[in-house]
């Protein structure tokens, strides 16, 4: 018998920067499944278009009208469509596609599209009777046999538009290669952030211990060395030296002014730096810290940076991630491969507004050869979906904030319980560790 949807309803709620989202909720036999919508704050020019209702409400960011667009539109027309969820979730996905008929899903509203999309993946894995990491693995033509378990990646020090620090560079992240498991990878990054609370405290005073969106530290530097000194002094102090890495997300598009780079952009004082210059930080940077990833080091559409570094980057064997660059947009995907711009995708399910798009997103990017990395957005719910994604898909790796904040950490706990499940039910599993990059393609090694 088939298992249909019998309600979709929608509500205004809050994100973690207090700014409203969608929230959908999905009914069926099974019982009710709900979704909440993540925001960025430094987004992309190429992202699907979340609906906004401007006028004074929330200072202009209500979502009233993609609520109203689940409650009118798109649940009515789905329940009249009377679509099986055994069936999967694909054709639930592009059915939304369709109805809203925009290229940018600008119409009904991508933030209205992915909590329908969230909410029935949910619904779908339930009338399956499976977890919703074997139901989203199963949507995926490429997965591998076995799970695997990503390294997380813990932005611990906050910067850019998400913090109200000086620093240009927005995310400084360590990742626990090292470790034997995830939740010991976990448990190793949350010693280091307190030890990294310690030293901030010592070095610049009680006041400095604030955190940014993201549950990092966000203390009064602004060059990127004085970060990743910061951090090296932290990970010693714990003792586990040598067994992590680092991860930098300059998020550049936001300082990039008339061909420059401007990493004085949250100060009064300019501190610009041409393409060439820039490219030499980065250089500097690789050549001294144990630096693994670099995501958007350039501008969304400076691709003659992001082709030349590319090349730098197959010699020093760092992850070039595209973000803002890619959108998790297969057009755009296809465009960065013909330049050799990169070669890993930053895979943030709401950028393209359905699940289904994401998942075939990340699997161009695997054909490609590329590595996919898993990613919450600044403005979160405690929405734990991308969890069981990044297992599904096997990619390796995720980020998902420092290892404080609830709406941080509910990926992680996820992660953990995941991890447990799998243990007791017997299931193959292994932390994806030092290949974290690679895991994807060690596909039933
Ligand atoms: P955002 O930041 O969610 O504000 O876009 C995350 C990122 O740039 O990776
Ligand atoms: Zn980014």
């Amino acid at each position: 018998m088939a298992t249909v949807l019998t309600s979709v309803t929608a509500a205004q709620r809050l994100d973690s920067r207090g700014k409203p989202t969608v929230q959908v909720d999905v009914e069926t036999s099974d019982g009710k499944f709900r979704a909440i919508v993540p925001s960025g704050a430094s987004k992309g020019d190429y992202e699907a278009v979340e609906r906004r209702d401007g006028g004074k409400a929330f200072g202009g960011n209500g979502v009233l009208e993609a609520v109203q667009n689940v409650k009118e539109v798109i649940g009515p027309a789905l329940i009249a469509k009377g679509f099986d969820l055994k069936a999967g979730l694909k054709e639930i996905d592009s059915f939304m596609i369709d109805l809203d008929g925009s290229s940018d899903k600008s119409n009904l509203g991508a933030n209205a599209i992915l909590g329908v999309s969230l909410a029935c993946a949910r619904a779908c894995a339930a009338a399956n009777g499976i977890p919703l990491y074997e139901f989203l693995a199963r949507e995926t033509q490429s997965r591998r046999q076995d799970f695997v378990l990503p390294v997380p990646f813990l932005n611990v020090l906050n910067g850019g538009v998400h913090s109200g620090n000086p620093m240009a560079f927005q995310e400084f992240m360590i990742a626990p290669v090292g470790a034997a498991s995830f939740a010991q990878g976990i448990q190793w990054a949350a010693e280091v952030y307190q030890e990294l609370k310690a030293i901030i405290t010592k070095t610049f005073g009680k006041a400095a211990i604030g955190i940014g969106d993201e549950g990092g530290f966000a203390p009064p530097i602004s060059k990127p060395h004085e970060a990743l000194d910061l951090i090296t002094e932290a990970i010693k102090a714990a003792g586990y030296e040598g067994l992590f890495k680092i991860g930098i997300d300059p998020a550049s598009s936001e300082f990039f002014h008339d061909g420059q780079y401007d990493l004085g952009f949250k100060s009064s004082e300019p501190q610009k730096l041409s393409r060439a210059q820039l490219t030499d930080l980065y250089q500097g940077l690789v050549g001294k810290y144990p630096i693994a990833l670099l995501e958007d080091p350039f501008a969304q559409d400076d691709w003659d940076s992001w082709s030349a570094f590319n090349q730098i980057c197959k010699v020093s064997n760092v992850e070039l991630v595209g973000d803002d660059l890619l959108a998790t947009n297969i057009r755009r995907i296809e465009k960065a491969s013909q330049a050799d711009a990169c070669n890993s995708l930053l895979l943030k399910v709401n950028q393209i507004g359905t699940v289904s798009e994401a998942i075939a997103a990340a699997e161009k990017a695997f054909k490609l050869g590329w590595s996919v990395f898993v990613s919450h957005r600044s403005g979160e719910t405690t929405d734990d979906f991308i969890a069981d994604l990044t297992v599904a898909i096997g990619c390796g790796h995720l980020k998902s904030g420092a290892p404080c904040r609830g709406e941080r950490v509910a990926k992680y706990n996820r992660l953990m319980d995941i991890e447990e499940e799998l243990a007791a039910k017997k299931i193959a599993s292994s932390y994806a560790g030092e290949a974290f990059r690679y895991a994807h393609a060690n596909a039933g090694s």
